[in-house]
């Protein structure tokens, strides 16, 4: 292949005093030899793996400074671009970016490790190449690099990693970074303004995406498969009601989930169901389970970043979104599922059927009180007004009439 892809690679020795921290920073050149693909970030892995002694072990390391990335290509006439970096004993991590007119976003995550090296992964009992993939980046504008100082986790299988310190761009045009747009995370605290920040456009770029909106939460399809086929199913829309500390006073915050973004995945068997939806920074399972013939969401478990610890909160002694088995479960009314004292799931036009689905389709549903009350509870509730406002109007006319009665007798 004449792709004449050469690769820079600069090794950052932190300067700052202190620590010694070294950042990964590579360039990838196209054929024409200009930068395609930017990439500069920290990133620990954390990897569990079993031992000779059936017990497994956490290993946790930084991608090194001086890692390679020869076999990262980019290819104009396609739509897509690979970082691929080489590190340590046969070690690699690379990720895959694919675009559209307006956008660019990161698909395959993928990461091997090697668990011949000894160092990193000692009395392995398993020895060779093991591959874990995931996704990671979701859609950044065209001729805009991606930047995030404050930490991610990203976690599949046995592999979690942090990023921190990123600073990303795929098709870079004309071998020129464009301007950041950082992460939400990186944002300062919303402050009630209404001049959003954007720099005197030098080419006509698209908005960069906004701050996740603290109305309701987008409705998301969920499902999982094992070998028959879809056996799960969950629409709904989710928010996080999270409690943090901010200058010693507890504030409420509101993250939604954003579909887009978040990938599903889970187990299905004959008594119990797990959906587990994550996206770049938090995880959320929810697991079924079945007694007297129906089903109920009977455990939930958050796992989200605290600064760049993953806090998990979980409750396990739910009777949730109940119904019997081999129907859905319905309910447009928002619910709160509370987690824990600083952590509470607002849900929104849930439908769900952890068991018996047939196609990929969701049987008929049953739908919760909530949503029925609307529909019988008001016009017994007017009733009930009616009836006492006529049993009021009859007794004061009698108690008037007992009253002048007794005045005439009086007089
Ligand atoms: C596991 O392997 C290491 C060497 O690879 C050895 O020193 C250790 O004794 C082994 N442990 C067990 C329980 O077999
Ligand atoms: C990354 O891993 C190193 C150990 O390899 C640890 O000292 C450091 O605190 C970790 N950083 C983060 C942000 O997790
Ligand atoms: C790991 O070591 C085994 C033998 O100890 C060897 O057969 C295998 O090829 C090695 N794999 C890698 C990826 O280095
Ligand atoms: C973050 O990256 C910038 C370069 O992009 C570097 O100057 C800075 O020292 C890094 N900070 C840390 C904490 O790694
Ligand atoms: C978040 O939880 C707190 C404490 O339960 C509650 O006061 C607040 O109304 C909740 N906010 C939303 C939008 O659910
Ligand atoms: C998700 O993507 C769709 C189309 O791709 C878009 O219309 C919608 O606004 C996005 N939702 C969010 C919450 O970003
Ligand atoms: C987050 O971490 C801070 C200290 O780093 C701790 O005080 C706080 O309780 C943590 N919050 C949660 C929700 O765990």
């Amino acid at each position: 292949m004449e792709r004449g892809v050469s690769v820079t690679l600069l090794c950052l020795l932190g300067l700052a005093g202190l620590m010694q921290s070294k950042a990964f920073e590579v360039e990838i050149k196209d054929a024409s030899n200009k930068t395609c693909i930017y990439a500069s970030m920290r990133v620990n892995f954390t990897i569990q793996y079993e031992t000779n002694s059936s017990m497994s072990k956490n290993t946790t390391f930084e991608m090194p400074g001086n890692a390679t990335a020869s076999r990262s290509h980019c290819n104009e006439s396609e739509d897509a671009s690979l970082l691929f970096i080489q590190f340590g004993n046969g070690h690699t991590w690379s990720l895959s970016f694919t675009k559209n007119n307006t956008m660019y976003h990161g698909s395959a995550l993928t990461v091997t490790y090697n668990t011949n090296d000894t160092a990193l992964f000692p009395d392995a009992l398993r020895k060779g190449l093991i591959t874990s993939t995931t996704n990671f980046l979701s859609s950044i504008p065209l001729n805009t690099s991606y930047r995030c100082v404050h930490s991610e986790a990203v976690a599949a299988d046995n592999v979690s990693q942090i990023f921190w310190n990123v600073t990303l761009q795929a098709f870079v045009q004309n071998g020129v970074i464009g301007r950041e747009v950082v992460c939400d995370a990186d944002k300062p605290a919303p402050i009630p303004s209404t001049t959003p920040t954007s720099p005197p456009a030098t080419t006509p770029t698209p908005p960069t995406p906004t701050p996740t909106p603290v109305g309701k939460p987008a409705i998301g399809n969920y499902s999982v498969a094992n070998k028959t086929g879809t056996c799960f199913l969950a629409t709904m829309g989710l928010q996080l009601n999270v409690s943090r500390k901010i200058d010693g006073k507890n504030i409420w915050l509101l993250f939604n989930i954003d579909p887009n973004i978040t990938r599903s995945s889970g187990s299905c068997s004959n008594d119990t169901a797990t959906l587990s939806l994550s996206d770049n920074s938090t995880t959320m399972e929810f697991a079924f389970a079945i007694k007297k013939n129906n089903f109920y969401l009977q455990d939930v478990n958050v796992t989200m970043l605290n600064g760049s610890e993953p806090v998990s909160k979980s409750n396990n002694n739910l009777s949730f979104w109940e119904a019997s088995v081999g129907s859905s479960y319905l309910c447009h009314k928002e619910q709160t599922i509370a987690v824990s004292e600083g952590l509470y799931i607002n849900t929104f036009d849930v439908r769900i059927q952890p068991f018996g689905v047939r196609d990929g389709k969701y049987s008929t549903a049953e739908e919760c009180f909530a949503d029925s009350d609307l529909s019988f509870l008001i016009p017994i509730a007017v009733g009930a007004i009616l009836l006492f406002l006529i049993i009021l109007v009859l007794l004061s006319y009698l108690i008037g009439r007992r009253k002048s009665r007794t005045g005439y007798q009086s007089v």
